[in-house]
């Protein structure tokens, strides 16, 4: 049986998920290497004549785009309804329920998931995992006192790592700091995630609940699967 790699599962994840980019759509654009086949595939359709607004979940979504020539709203702060989003994700659970950040964009990200009429998200099949938590949740917190933040995500079971850049600690596009935060288990996904939203300080956490209406899996055999939310 052939054997795809794990950058053709992703480019076949993002080839099927370009697809369902319309005319006229308002899109929103996530961040990571799996989104970064769909926007060079957008990028030939916008060549080829078809109109669309990006909306990007990153500044470096939107360097990208920019490079590509795929359109950009004028003014990131000012859209309001998105039609159609496609990101990638760290982990997928069964109930399609996602860990979400590892390249440091979750609150972007959700905004734009959140604010979308349906998200379709794009992964190998290595993202998919029966449980959520083996590798850690990134959560963005305000640099003002982030030490004391931590000391509360610890409360909840988590082994906190400071996300760094090299040897400077890590700055998101919103100029906070991610916390990576270890459960290892995650049981109840949406229970976690109000927890940790309502810690004061926390800005974002990257679990994203009930939020992908898709998930189109690249597979190891080649060719992609298409899961759908209940
Ligand atoms: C960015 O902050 C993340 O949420 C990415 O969407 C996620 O890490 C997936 O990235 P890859 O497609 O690079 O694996």
């Amino acid at each position: 049986m052939p054997h795809f790699s794990t950058t053709e599962q992703k480019r076949n994840a993002a080839t099927a998920a370009v697809e369902y980019v319309e005319n006229k759509m308002v899109v929103g654009l996530g961040t990571g290497s799996t989104v970064e086949f769909a926007l060079r595939l957008l990028s030939q359709r916008v060549k080829q004549g078809l109109h669309i607004t990006g909306v990007p979940s990153s500044l470096a979504t939107a360097r990208l785009a920019r490079r590509l020539r795929i359109p950009l709203v004028p003014d990131d702060g000012a859209f309001k309804k998105i039609d159609l989003t496609i990101d990638g994700a760290d982990e997928v659970d069964p109930k399609l329920h996602l860990i979400k950040g590892g390249g440091g964009a979750l609150t972007r990200e959700k905004i734009v998931a959140a604010r979308s009429d349906r998200v379709i998200i794009i992964v190998d099949e290595k993202k998919l995992v029966p449980q959520l938590g083996k590798l850690p949740l990134p959560v963005e917190v305000l640099p003002f006192g982030w030490q004391s933040t931590a000391a509360l995500l610890r409360t909840l079971g988590a082994r906190i790592q400071v996300r760094q850049n090299e040897d400077k600690i890590f700055r998101s596009d919103n100029g906070n700091i991610i916390l990576d935060c270890h459960f290892r288990r995650i049981t109840d996904a949406p229970a976690l995630a109000a927890q940790i939203k309502s810690i004061a300080g926390v800005v974002e956490v990257g679990l994203f609940i009930r939020l992908a209406d898709l998930v189109i899996v690249g597979k190891k055999e080649g060719g992609v699967a298409g899961l759908w939310a209940a």
